[in-house]
């Protein structure tokens, strides 16, 4: 066979495109970013989902990924996990380029989807038998690797339990351990703890956080629950396709002010008018208003004296990161940016 030929076959057999190259930890190891976007856009027609992103996600980070239904989160993590083509931009994963490198990408990678992606019909062990085999993983360390997890989240019991009869907590959990079985160094998880318990929601953290320590694996997470993404190093805010704000938490919460002030309103446009002047633009939500405070020594005692019946009840309270989200998403809050 001329070589040509042969070169096209071994490329066929490792499901190469024709100008993949496998030399990703040298990059890796050097640029010290495990995740580097520039100008990540995807179009659905004429909807730009992803409108221009730019993301850099340093090594061993915990990275959260958040923003309303709809702003592109998913989207984001199918092209930074080879499952969908940028329109524009691009972006290298652990030291591999998406478009160029695709297996290079998907061989060091773990995703655990928004939707549960088990066979219902096979047991546990089957399933993640299953994806040791998927990523070619030699039977007794896949094997190895199965018990040690299943023993983590306490579901050796339900080893030989079609997955189809697990609780949605259970499934959520061996849904992690298939993403995490061939020890990928970056880990995308979308709404891994959607519909979970408080209890378990607690223990997948818990895991993630033990993955993080012992196994140094870099993690993006998508989650609406932001008090869980308080916890990250980072996090972006996506809002129709773009960041408009992103930073550490706790930057981010001082940021934006000492404490929100809520006053509760059947006339929430009377309050707004009647304090905008000296407290700044207003959120409306529902029957209140919020208003952002930037002084440490505020006081509503003299508020207090204004009160009439347009006012049911006034409170102060140190913000926290639903704050920083819906602001940003409602109110416009700090430097927007692209
Ligand atoms: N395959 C597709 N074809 C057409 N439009 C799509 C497709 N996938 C996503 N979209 C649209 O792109 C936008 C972003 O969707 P995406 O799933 O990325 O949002 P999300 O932030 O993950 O939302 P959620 O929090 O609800 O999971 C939405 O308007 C969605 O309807
Ligand atoms: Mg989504």
């Amino acid at each position: 066979m001329a070589l040509p030929a042969l070169l096209r076959t071994a490329r066929a057999v490792l499901s190469l495109g024709p100008a993949e190259q496998l030399r990703p930890e040298k990059a890796f190891a050097r640029g010290g970013l495990a995740v580097s976007a520039w100008d990540l856009s995807k179009n659905f027609g004429k909807l730009k989902a992803v409108d221009g992103i730019e993301l850099q996600i340093r090594e061993g980070e915990f990275f959260g990924l958040l923003g309303p239904n709809g702003s592109g989160k998913t989207t984001t993590i199918h092209m930074l996990t080879t499952l969908a083509r940028p329109t524009h931009g691009g972006a290298t994963v652990a030291g591999c380029d998406v478009r160029a490198q695709p297996v290079s990408v998907r061989r060091q990678i773990g995703l655990v989807f928004q939707e549960s992606a088990l066979d219902r019909n096979l047991t546990v062990e089957e399933n993640l038998r299953f994806a040791g085999a998927l990523y070619k993983m030699p039977a007794g360390l896949a094997r190895a690797r199965i018990d040690e997890l299943l023993q983590l989240f306490n579901l050796d019991a339900k080893r030989r339990t079609p997955a189809g009869e697990l609780s949605g907590g259970m499934r959520r959990a061996v849904d992690v351990a298939r993403g995490v079985l061939h020890r990928p160094r970056v880990l995308f998880l979308d709404e891994p703890t959607l519909g979970l318990d408080p209890v378990n929601r607690r223990a997948l953290w818990q895991f993630i956080a033990r993955l993080r320590r012992e196994e140094r694996v870099t993690v993006l997470v998508t989650t609406h629950y932001l008090e869980e993404a308080a916890a990250c190093d980072q996090v972006a805010f996506l809002n129709a396709g773009r960041i408009i704000g992103r930073g550490a938490p706790e930057h981010l919460i001082k940021q934006f002010g000492a404490y929100v002030l809520e006053v509760e309103s059947p006339d929430p446009d009377g309050i707004t008018a009647h304090f905008s002047a000296r407290l700044g633009v207003g959120l409306k939500t529902d029957a209140s208003v919020s208003f952002r405070i930037a002084e440490e020594h505020f006081s509503i005692a003299g508020l207090e004296a204004e009160l009439d019946s347009r006012v049911r009840a006034m409170h102060l309270r140190r913000p926290d990161l639903n704050d920083v989200y819906l602001w940003l998403i409602h109110g416009g809050f700090g430097g927007r940016e692209r």
